[in-house]
C-alpha cells in the first residue's frame, strides 16, 4: 500500500511528508508505512469534498447514485479475498471473519443503494390557500471517523448511507487499521466514483481526526469509538454547530432465567462474548443469571470458551490477537484487577502459552463477580466474560441499568411476555431476545446514555445525511 492520501480523485503525499507504520498484531512486525495526515491534508480533502457537492455528483439522480453504489458493491465483492487478507494482516482477525466482514460491506452498500431513491418527503395540510411540502436534501460534506475493530465495515456503515443521500465524504480510518480504507479508495476510483466524493486521509486521531471535526466546511460527523473521544468530538462539533452520530460502545448485559435454553446460550456466547476477540461494541460482556442455574451456566460457558482456538489471523483459528499492545495491556490489567478483587477465574486469564509474540489473550470467564467491580462496570474490549448471580428479576434489571452505558441488553427465557416486559424497561438502544447480534444493515443500531447519540443502519441511517427543507406556497 502507498503512503499517500486519496484526495480529489488523486493519490497525494501528506503535506508534511511524514508517515507512520501500521503493524500486524499477530506478529508485531511492521506491514508498511502510511501517510500521517494533519490539518493541511484534511483541509485539502474537505475542500475537494465541498467542490464535489457542486460538481457532476450533484447532477446524478438518486437512482443513478444507487447504481454507482451497486457497482462499488460488486467491485468490492470481486476483491473480497484481497481485502480480507489486508484486514486480517492489519488487525489480526481470522480470515473467515474478514471474509464475512466483506460480505457485510457488500450487503450494506446494496441496501443503501436501494434506499437512495426512496427517501421521500411529505406534504403538510395547511388548508385550501396553501401547498406546503418538504424536500429531503443532502447535508453536504460528511466526516467519518472510524475505529479498528471492523475497519471497512464501520467505514461503509456510515459512508454508504451518506453517499446514498447525495453527500460527499472524508474518511479518517483508525491509525491501527488504515489499509482497507486505502483499498476502498482504489476501488472507488476504478469504478468511476466522481472525484472528491470519497476522500481518504490516514493519520492519528489528535491530528487528522481532530482537524476533520473542527473544519468549518464539514456539515456532519459520524464517529464510532470510545466515550471519551466521542465527548471531545461533540465539543468540537459545537463550533459548527454540526450534527453528530456517535456510537460509543457498551458494557452489555445478558439476563438469563431458569427456563432459558442453555445449550443454545452456550453456543451463542462463543461468538457473542469472544468473537473478534471481544473487540465489539455490542459484545456480551456481563451475564446476570438466576441463582439456581449460576453454577451450571459457569460450567457450560467455561467448557465452550476452552474449545475456542486462538492463533494468528492468517492461520484462521476461531479468534486472533487484540489489535495493539495498548489493548493487550488494558485487557490484561482488567483481568488482573478482577482476580485481585476476588473473581473466580473459570477459564483463560493469560496469554496462550504457545503464542509468545502477538497480542493474544485466552478467552476468559470470571464467576462470582460483584456488580460493583471494575470488570462489571467498564468496557474491557477483550475476550472476557463476567458472570454475576442475581436474586430477583428486579435486581437483575437494576444491575443491568446501573451503568452509564446503554448500547445493548439481552434476555434468554422461554417466557416471551416476561422478555417483552423487560425489553421495555432495559435502558439500551437495542434488546436481543434468545439470540445475540440480531440484526444487520436493515435494523437501526445505536446507544442511549453514554453509549451515544443517533442511530445507524436501516432507513434512519440514511436520514442522518438528509436535511429537511420546507417549501410553502400561498395559492
Ligand atoms: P478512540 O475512540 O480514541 O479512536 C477511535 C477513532 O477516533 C480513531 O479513528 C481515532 O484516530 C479517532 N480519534 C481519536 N481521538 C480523536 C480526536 N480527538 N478527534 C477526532 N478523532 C479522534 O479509541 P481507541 O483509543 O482506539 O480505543 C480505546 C477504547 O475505546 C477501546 O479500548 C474500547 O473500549 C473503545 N472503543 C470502542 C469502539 C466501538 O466500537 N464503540 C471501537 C474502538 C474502541
Ligand atoms: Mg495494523
Amino acid at each position: 500500500m502507498r503512503a499517500e492520501h486519496f484526495i480529489d480523485g488523486e493519490w497525494v503525499r501528506p503535506a508534511s511528508g511524514r508517515t507512520f507504520v501500521t503493524i500486524d498484531p499477530s506478529t508485531e512486525e511492521p506491514i508498511c508505512e502510511v501517510g500521517r495526515g494533519d490539518a493541511a491534508d484534511i483541509d485539502r480533502a474537505v475542500r475537494a469534498a465541498d467542490r464535489a457537492m457542486h460538481g457532476p455528483w450533484a447532477e446524478l439522480a438518486p437512482a443513478e447514485r444507487g447504481s454507482l453504489l451497486c457497482k462499488l458493491a460488486a467491485a468490492i465483492g470481486e476483491a473480497k479475498e484481497e481485502i480480507a487478507r489486508l484486514e486480517t494482516v492489519d488487525v489480526g482477525k481470522p480470515l473467515k471473519e474478514s471474509r464475512g466482514d466483506v460480505d457485510g460491506v457488500v450487503a450494506t452498500l446494496v441496501y443503501n443503494a436501494g434506499a437512495a431513491d426512496k427517501m421521500e418527503g411529505a406534504t403538510i395540510p395547511l388548508g385550501p390557500g396553501f401547498i406546503d411540502f418538504t424536500l429531503m436534501e443532502p447535508v453536504g460534506v460528511t466526516a467519518h471517523i472510524v475505529p479498528w475493530n471492523f475497519p471497512l465495515g464501520m467505514a461503509i456503515r456510515s459512508l454508504a448511507p451518506a453517499l446514498a443521500a447525495g453527500c460527499t465524504a472524508v474518511l479518517k480510518p483508525a491509525e491501527q487499521s488504515p489499509l482497507s480504507a486505502l483499498k476502498l479508495a482504489e476501488i472507488a476510483e476504478a469504478v468511476g466514483v466522481p472525484k472528491g466524493v470519497i476522500n481518504v486521509v490516514t493519520g492519528y486521531g489528535e491530528e487528522a481526526g481532530e482537524a476533520l471535526t473542527r473544519h468549518p466546511l464539514v456539515r456532519s460527523i459520524s464517529f464510532t469509538g470510545s466515550v471519551e473521544t466521542g465527548r471531545r468530538i461533540m465539543a468540537a462539533a459545537a463550533s459548527g454547530p454540526k450534527p453528530v452520530v456517535l456510537e460509543l460502545g457498551g458494557k452489555n448485559a445478558l439476563l438469563v432465567f431458569e427456563d432459558a435454553d442453555l445449550d443454545r446460550l452456550a453456543e451463542d456466547m462463543a461468538d457473542a462474548a469472544f468473537g473478534n476477540s471481544g473487540q465489539v461494541c455490542s459484545a456480551c460482556s456481563r451475564i446476570l443469571v438466576a441463582p439456581r442455574i449460576a453454577q451450571e451456566i459457569g460450567e457450560r460457558l467455561a467448557a465452550r470458551a476452552a474449545r475456542i482456538t486462538v492463533g494468528p489471523g492468517l492461520e484462521d483459528r476461531d479468534i486472533g490477537p487484540l489489535v495493539s499492545v495498548e489493548q493487550h495491556s488494558k485487557v490484561m490489567d482488567h483481568i488482573e484487577d478482577a482476580r485481585r478483587a476476588g473473581g473466580r477465574l473459570l477459564v483463560g486469564g493469560r496469554r496462550p502459552v504457545h503464542l509468545q509474540r502477538g497480542f493474544f489473550v485466552e478467552p476468559t470467564v470470571f464467576a462470582d463477580v460483584d456488580p460493583g467491580w471494575r470488570i462489571a462496570r467498564e468496557e474491557v474490549f477483550g475476550p472476557v466474560l463476567a458472570i454475576t448471580a442475581f436474586d430477583r428479576e428486579e435486581d437483575a434489571l437494576s444491575i443491568a441499568n446501573s451503568l452509564g452505558y446503554g448500547l445493548v441488553a439481552g434476555i434468554y427465557t422461554r417466557d416471551i411476555s416476561r422478555a417483552l416486559k423487560l425489553a421495555r424497561r432495559l435502558e439500551t438502544g437495542s434488546v436481543w431476545i434468545n439470540g445475540w447480534f440480531i440484526g444487520g444493515q436493515q435494523a437501526p443500531t445505536g446507544g442511549i446514555k453514554d453509549s451515544g447519540i443517533g442511530r445507524e443502519r436501516g432507513l434512519p441511517g440514511v436520514r442522518n445525511y438528509l436535511q429537511i427543507k420546507n417549501v410553502g406556497v400561498r395559492l
